[in-house]
C-alpha cells in the first residue's frame, strides 16, 4: 500500500493489517506507557480545505504519540488549485516531508497529489470518500463483535441517510471485510449507479442493498449508521435536503423495528434532533464517542504502516 485515497484501491489484507497495527498500538497505549516512537524523525504535512475536529486532532496526535510531527497547512496559505497546482504542491512537499494528508473538496486533487508524490498521500476526506473514517468505524465494530476479522463476516451494516462520501467508504470496507451493507436513503440521494456497479466489481460476493424504507432496512441490522443530511459545501441545499430526509431520522421509533441487539454509529459532527435524536445518541446502543476515539488509533495504524513500514 503506497497511498490511501480510497477503500476500493486498498486490499482486504492491507486493511486488516492496518487494523491489527492500530489495535496493537492502542493496547500499548492502554498500559499507560507511551507508544514506541516508531515515527521519530518523520513529518506529515496536513492540508485542510474544510473544517475538522476529529480528523485534524487524531492525525496530529497520532504523529505526536508515535514520535513524529505534523505541519498544519490551511487552504488560505496554500491556495490549492488557485495559488498553485495540486501536482506542483505535491512535488514540493514530497521533497520536504514523509507524508501528505489532505482534506479536499475535489477528490481529483488527491489523485493529482498521488501522481506527483513519491511519499504516501492520505485522504482525510474528499467529496468522494472518507476512508480514514471507515477504519475507525470497523475498529468500533470489532470492539463489539471481536477483533478477529472472522467476527465481522456476515454482519449487516445499515446506513440511514445520504449516499455520500462516508457511506461510499463504509459500503466498500464492508464488502472488503465480508459484511453486508444496506443504504436506506431517499430516492434522489441513493448511490450513483456507477458506484453501485463498482462495489460489486470490487466485491462480487458482497450482499449489497439499497432501499428507501429505513424501517424495513433496520430489521436485521447489527449496526445502524447516521451522518448529517447536509454535508460541508451543501449548505445552499439545506432546505431541500431537510425536506427530502424527513422520515430518515434515527430515533427510538425506528429502532423498535430492529430484531437484533444492534449498535448505533455516527461519524460526527451530529446535528442532534435532525438525523439522530438525543435519546439514541446518548442511549445504550450508541457507540459514537468510542468510534470518535478510535479515530486516533486507526490513524496511528495507518501512519505506522504508510510512514513507518509497520
Ligand atoms: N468525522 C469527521 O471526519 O470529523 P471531522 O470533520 O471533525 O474531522
Amino acid at each position: 500500500m503506497k497511498h490511501f485515497l480510497n477503500i476500493a484501491d486498498t486490499s482486504g489484507a492491507d486493511i486488516e493489517h492496518v487494523l491489527e497495527v492500530a489495535f496493537a498500538l492502542r493496547d500499548e497505549r492502554d498500559t499507560g506507557k507511551a507508544n514506541h516512537p516508531i515515527l521519530a524523525g518523520k513529518t506529515l504535512a496536513m492540508l485542510f480545505e474544510k473544517p475538522s475536529l476529529r480528523t485534524r486532532v487524531s492525525f496530529e496526535q497520532a504523529m505526536n504519540e508515535l514520535g513524529g510531527q505534523a505541519i498544519l497547512l490551511g487552504q488560505h496559505e496554500v491556495g490549492l488549485g488557485k495559488r498553485e497546482a495540486a501536482g506542483d504542491i505535491a512535488r514540493v512537499l514530497c521533497g520536504m516531508v514523509h507524508g501528505i494528508a489532505a482534506r479536499v473538496y475535489d477528490h481529483r486533487h488527491l489523485i493529482e497529489f498521488a501522481e506527483h508524490s513519491d511519499k504516501p498521500v492520505i485522504n482525510m476526506l474528499s467529496d468522494w470518500a472518507h476512508p480514514a473514517q471507515s477504519l475507525a468505524d470497523v475498529m468500533t465494530m470489532m470492539d463489539e463483535w471481536g477483533r478477529d476479522a472472522a467476527a465481522l463476516k456476515g454482519r449487516h451494516i445499515v446506513f440511514v441517510g445520504d449516499g455520500n462520501n462516508v457511506a461510499r467508504s463504509l459500503a466498500m470496507i464492508c464488502g472488503k471485510l465480508g459484511m453486508k451493507f444496506t443504504l436506506a436513503s431517499p430516492r434522489d440521494y441513493a448511490f450513483e449507479d456507477a458506484f453501485a456497479r463498482r462495489v460489486l466489481d470490487v466485491c462480487p460476493a458482497m450482499e449489497f442493498n439499497a432501499t428507501h424504507d429505513p424501517a424495513n432496512a433496520v430489521v436485521y441490522a447489527d449496526a445502524v449508521y447516521a451522518d448529517t443530511f447536509v454535508s460541508m459545501g451543501q449548505e445552499d441545499q439545506k432546505a431541500s435536503r431537510l425536506a427530502a430526509f424527513a422520515g430518515f431520522q434515527i430515533n427510538d421509533e425506528l429502532l423498535r423495528h430492529a430484531q437484533n441487539e444492534l449498535i448505533v454509529l455516527h461519524c460526527l459532527p451530529a446535528y442532534r434532533g435532525i438525523e439522530i435524536t438525543d435519546s439514541v445518541m446518548d442511549g445504550p446502543a450508541s457507540r459514537v464517542f468510542r468510534q470518535a476515539h478510535n479515530r486516533l488509533h486507526a490513524q496511528k495504524g495507518l501512519l505506522a504502516v504508510l510512514l513507518g513500514n509497520a
